[in-house]
């Protein structure tokens, strides 16, 4: 399992702490976001890791700013990527098993890092269930690709 995670300026230390949290796992994570805390614009990382995940460089992708909006906006704007904000570990397991998101996005100024954690594990352990899920995911996706042909 390979995870590319980004994050702006607001998110540095959550990030730090997120990769730590799954390198201890075993999990390999590829850096797409800033280390620095000098002010930073958030969809060039929403892009970098979207691309990454559209472009199957890394199997799953993680973002982080300071409400997870802004940068999961951007995300969602690379063709095949569903990205959603989770601020509770019930939602992320859901939008795996129902919606197959492929991007997880929190804010570092909306949850602690316990919680962030939490909300992690439980997106990477759930599993999309398919069957009538998998219609309704086809439908969002064709909305993408009628917008293209537009
Ligand atoms: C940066 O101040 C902030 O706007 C950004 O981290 C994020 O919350 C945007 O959605």
């Amino acid at each position: 399992m390979k995870i590319g995670i980004g994050n702006d300026h607001v998110a540095v230390e959550m990030k730090q702490e997120i990769q730590a949290h799954l390198e201890a796992k075993g999990i390999e994570v590829v850096n797409f976001g800033t280390d620095s805390s000098q002010r930073c614009d958030y969809p060039v990382y929403g892009e970098a890791v979207a691309n990454a995940v559209a472009a199957g460089e890394v199997d799953l992708g993680i973002l982080i700013c300071g409400t997870g909006v802004g940068i999961s906006l951007a995300a969602n704007k690379v063709a095949g990527i569903r990205a959603c904000v989770c601020s509770d570990p019930y939602t992320a397991k859901l939008s795996r098993e129902h919606n197959n998101t492929n991007i997880l996005a929190f804010g570092a100024r909306v949850i602690g890092i316990e919680l962030a954690k939490m909300i992690v594990d439980e997106w990477l352990n759930a599993s999309f269930q398919g069957g009538r899920h998998a219609e309704r995911v086809a439908m969002i996706m064709d909305i993408e690709r009628r917008q293209r042909e537009k």
